[in-house]
């Protein structure tokens, strides 16, 4: 007998499918280390198996996503260095104008509309950002 499969709610590899993803716990900044409202962007190894995400600020509360557009797999900021649109309300991908929800990754507007980023778990402790259980 086989366990059902978890529910996807993203058409990007899982993050157990990925290299050099950090480890439950594992401190990634402080929120005050990103601009309110603001994004920032990490990498996690070398080479084709760096895993690059992203976390975007918003108050005291703090969204991390793999940053791999779920359009053409691309990285959101591969054409400027900013992760948000020019209002702040929403994560851009700068490649075809893909726009997400802050909160939850999903896509309101351009060609992959209705599909979501891959979220990452992030824990905040006191303004500290830790990588959360899966
Ligand atoms: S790769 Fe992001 S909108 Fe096309």
């Amino acid at each position: 007998m086989s366990l059902p499969t978890p529910k996807r709610t993203s058409n990007l590899r899982p993050l157990n499918d990925r290299k050099n993803v950090p480890a439950t716990g594992t401190f990634i900044c402080n929120v005050d280390d990103i601009d309110n409202p603001g994004a920032r962007g990490f990498t996690r190894g070398t080479g084709a198996h760096a895993f690059n995400f992203f976390i975007v600020r918003k108050g005291d509360s703090a969204f991390a996503y793999v940053n791999e557009c779920p359009h053409a797999f691309l990285p959101l900021n591969r054409i400027t260095t900013k992760f948000l649109t020019l209002n702040e309300e929403k994560i851009l991908c700068a490649a075809h104008a893909a726009s997400f929800q802050i909160e939850d990754g999903l896509c309101t507007g351009g060609p992959c509309a209705g599909k979501k980023l891959l979220s990452i778990p992030l824990n905040n402790i006191a303004g500290a950002l830790f990588i959360a259980e899966n």
